[in-house]
């Protein structure tokens, strides 16, 4: 089994069949992340098995953000301008019901926390960002590094880079 990253394709990616256990999620990827995508509002990205690539087994959409300096917790503000800092956004997150516990959440932190390293190539970006659905999603998220901001507890943050 050899699994990808791949762009959401519509004529190749099995939307209707994609449940997560979350209506939301499902009712997103079905219905407007391909118009999110055309229209420059969120990127999906698709997670599939090479044998099976028109099967979705977890997705994740992603667009540009900001925080404000207050929102990151004092240590992260040090060294950085008193203005709204650069981020990529985890706009959702799912992995399909029957793939879940094997490890494809992870996966697809990893490929957006790498999607956010590689655009710093091009632009700024100084975080990753997501915003939890509800405290279950924030322990996912925190489980591997991201903080809670200071005002949202469901709003949370990793720093990318060393410095
Ligand atoms: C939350 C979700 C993305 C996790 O995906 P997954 O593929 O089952 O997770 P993984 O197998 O990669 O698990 C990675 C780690 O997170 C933990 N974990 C999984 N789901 C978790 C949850 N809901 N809360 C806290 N921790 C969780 C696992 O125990 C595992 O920890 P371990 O490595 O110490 O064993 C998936 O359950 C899902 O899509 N749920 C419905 C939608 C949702 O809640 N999305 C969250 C974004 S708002």
């Amino acid at each position: 089994m050899a699994l990808h990253f791949t762009l959401l394709d519509g004529r190749l990616h099995d939307r209707a069949a994609f449940t997560c256990g979350t209506p939301a999620l499902d009712t997103y990827l079905r219905e407007q992340a391909g118009q999110h995508q055309r229209d420059g509002i969120a990127t999906t990205h698709v997670l599939a098995d090479d044998r099976t690539p028109g099967r979705v087994l977890g997705y994740c959409s992603l667009s540009a953000a900001q925080l404000h300096l207050h929102d990151l917790q004092p240590p992260d503000r040090k060294r950085l301008p008193a203005y709204p800092v650069p981020a990529v956004r985890i706009g959702r997150l799912a992995v399909a019901t029957e793939a879940q516990g094997r490890g494809y959440g992870r996966l697809l932190l990893g490929h957006a926390a790498n999607c956010a390293c590689a655009l710093r190539q091009a632009l700024g970006v100084r975080l990753l960002v997501v915003d939890a659905k509800d405290e279950r999603a924030a322990s996912f998220y925190a489980a591997f590094g991201l903080r809670p901001t200071a005002e949202k507890a469901l709003t949370l943050y990793l720093r990318l880079g060393n410095t």
